[in-house]
């Protein structure tokens, strides 16, 4: 308890630091978002952290779009799954979303004193490609990204105005996709969309298209930013050791972490111009999907997030080691999405729940400390697990 109120206390020095708009000095509470990517209308799911972590008060907030529907079994329209990392993110005052299905983003602004009902900033607008699957947001460059996986892929970046509408700046991007609208799996897909911590530059990364019997290399793009606008000429780099590259987390400017579902994930060296390399694999015994990863620098440590196994693996965020494994019950499911706030991870499992595990004594040495598992959320009333897409939290 007394951790939290003094890592949020610190949250809101930063944030009081940081931005020039007077903050609060005690923060009052955190909202934890989800996009639901919906075929019959899709929805940011809201729900409440409380000072102990744990979650309540669900709410349903309509994008205004839809998912991608692909005919079931059954007759009955399913999602065609997105493959990706930052579906939905928060850079307050906004949250910034996508609606695979309709080929756009939407746009809201988190109202300070009732962050649970985020209000669309306009109508979603086109995404100039097809098959949105990730997305990112700047507050400081006023800046929205999106990227496009399907028969028409490419970047597309937007401004947004002082009352929130979006300006597309300039055409899409193009990006060595060669899928139909929808992927119909995942190789050869987007992945993620991330700015590097300075937000000098933008990273996006594609998976290798599987041949070669999965060993064909990804692409990671990194888009250099001048004067806050992503350049039209991209650094691409193809590390070999990289197959199915997944979702990145930046450690700093110059070093990253990325998920790949082959093998597990690995760190990344970045230069000055922005050419990513390999500097260690990590391979994750029993590990099956290893998708999302998340970069905690309270703790500097990499958490590994699985799709087919429900541990979730930590790594020294120096050596790549494993530091870790946070045991689940198979029950659980695997994890998708990652989010931190204060010292609690919270983490959507393949079963219909999300996961909040408290890391607070994990870092003693000696007798190794595992993090507690506080919660078990159960998601199953709010809509199908396997519509439920990214992961963000906003603090007030
Ligand atoms: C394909 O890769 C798998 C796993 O790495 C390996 O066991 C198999 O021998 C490979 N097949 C061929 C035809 O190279
Ligand atoms: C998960 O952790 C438990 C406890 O350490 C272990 O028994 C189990 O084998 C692990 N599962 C996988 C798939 O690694
Ligand atoms: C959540 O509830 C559903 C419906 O009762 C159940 O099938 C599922 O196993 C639960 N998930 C977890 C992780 O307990």
């Amino acid at each position: 308890m007394k951790g939290f109120t003094i890592s949020l206390y610190l949250l809101a020095l930063n944030m009081r630091l940081s931005s020039a708009v007077p903050r609060p000095q005690y923060p009052d509470g955190a909202e934890l978002y989800f996009l639901e990517d919906n075929p019959e209308g899709s929805s940011v799911v809201s729900i409440s952290i409380g000072r102990d972590g744990k979650l309540s008060q669900p709410h349903h907030t309509a994008t205004g779009g839809k998912g991608f529907g692909i005919q079931g079994s059954n007759g009955e329209l399913i999602s065609a799954g997105l493959h990706s990392q930052d579906a939905l993110v928060v850079d307050g005052p906004w949250l910034l979303t996508l609606n695979s299905g309709s080929n756009t983003v939407s746009l809201f602004q988190i109202p300070e004193h009732d962050p649970a009902r985020p209000v669309l900033t306009g109508k979603p607008i086109s995404t100039g490609g097809e098959y949105p699957n990730t997305v990112a947001l700047s507050a400081r460059h006023r800046l929205a990204c999106v990227v496009n996986s399907g028969a028409i892929p490419g970047l597309q970046c937007y401004s947004i105005s002082k009352t929130g509408s979006l300006e597309p700046l300039g055409k899409l991007k193009p990006l060595q996709v060669n899928e139909p609208t929808p992927p119909p799996g995942a190789p050869g897909t987007v992945s993620d969309i991330v700015f590097n911590p300075s937000q000098t530059a933008i990273f996006i990364t594609v998976k290798g298209d599987g041949s070669n019997n999965n060993t064909t290399p990804g692409y990671i793009y990194a888009f250099p930013l001048i004067n806050g606008v992503p350049s039209d000429k991209p650094v691409i780099s193809r590390p070999p050791q990289l197959h199915a590259d997944f979702a990145l987390t930046f450690i700093s400017d110059r070093r990253a972490a990325i998920a790949d579902t082959s093998f597990g994930a690995a760190l990344l060296d970045i230069s000055s111009d922005f050419k990513v390399s390999v500097s260690r694999t990590i391979e994750v015994i029993g590990q099956k999907a290893t998708c999302w990863i998340k970069y905690v620098p309270e703790y500097d440590v990499v958490f590994l997030g699985d799709g087919g196994v429900s541990n979730i693996t930590a790594l020294d965020a120096r050596s790549g080691d494993i530091k870790y494994v946070v045991p689940f019950l198979a029950e659980a499911g695997g994890s998708f999405d990652f989010a931190f706030l204060g010292n609690f991870l919270y983490t959507r499992r393949g079963n219909s729940a999300v996961s909040v595990i408290d890391l607070q004594d994990s870092n003693k040495k000696g007798d190794q400390q595992l993090p507690k598992i506080v919660e078990l959320y159960n998601t199953s009333s709010l809509g199908a697990a396997a519509n439920f897409n990214g992961m963000a939290i906003f603090s007030y």
